[in-house]
């Protein structure tokens, strides 16, 4: 008999949703894959700004990114992009990345190009994915969609108390109105507001609803 499909689940939202707690938890508790396809956007833009490249344009963001010397790496149980063997997991948090991030995310060739590198993932296992399209564009097959939120005021206020200077609402605009796979709730998503929830309590309603089937 052959190997069962991985399964993936997949999670969307905007910034400071809960996405990344959340799906550091629902991984280890289900002993899959983690995977921050923000972090791989946040990679290709740390390696714009240091090439020195006008990361507004979306000709020179292309351009390097088709010589791109990236790849993904499993380390623990997480997949990551390294540059050159070189994953730059502080400076991809850095306040000059988020600013400019979102541009670089919106080249449609950079999107193809993380898609393919988001959907071959399943060769290391059953995944869950968190990101921006992942329910819309990389997995839209997959029966568990989820897409989580929070009101813009908690969701800033867990952006401050990270200690990141930040202005989340113009990145959210870029990421939902942007042409190339904008962030939006798809119909068979189910979507959890967290506002008012610890993530012990949201990751166990996501946890259950995957079992349940
Ligand atoms: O941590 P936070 O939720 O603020 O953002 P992130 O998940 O690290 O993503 C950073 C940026 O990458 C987003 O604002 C998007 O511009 C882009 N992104 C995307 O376009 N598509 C994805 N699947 C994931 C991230």
């Amino acid at each position: 008999m052959s190997d069962p499909e991985p399964i993936v689940i997949a999670i969307d939202g905007p910034s400071a949703s809960g996405k990344s707690t959340n799906s550091k938890i629902i991984a280890a508790r289900l002993g899959y894959v983690y995977v921050d396809t923000g972090a791989m956007y946040r990679t290709l833009a740390w390696h714009a700004q240091q090439s020195g490249i006008e990361v507004t344009n979306a000709e020179s963001v292309e351009a390097l990114c088709r010589d791109w010397p990236a790849e993904l790496v499993r380390r623990g149980d997480s997949i990551w992009l390294e540059v050159d063997g070189y994953f730059p997991e502080q400076e991809i948090r850095s306040a000059e990345v988020s600013a400019v991030v979102s541009h670089v995310a919106q080249v449609p060739f950079v999107r193809e190009w993380m898609k393919e590198r988001q959907r071959s993932c399943v060769q290391f296992g059953n995944l869950v994915m968190e990101g921006r399209d992942i329910t819309s564009n990389i997995f839209p097959d997959t029966p568990h969609k989820f897409y989580l939120d929070a009101s813009a005021e908690v969701r800033q206020a867990r952006r401050d108390a990270d200690g990141v200077e930040e202005n989340l609402a113009a990145r959210d605009q870029r990421d939902s109105t942007r042409r190339a796979a904008p962030l939006k709730v798809v119909e068979d998503a189910t979507v959890i507001n967290n506002s008012g929830e610890s993530p012990e309590e949201t990751s166990a309603r996501i946890i259950a609803m995957v079992q349940g089937g």
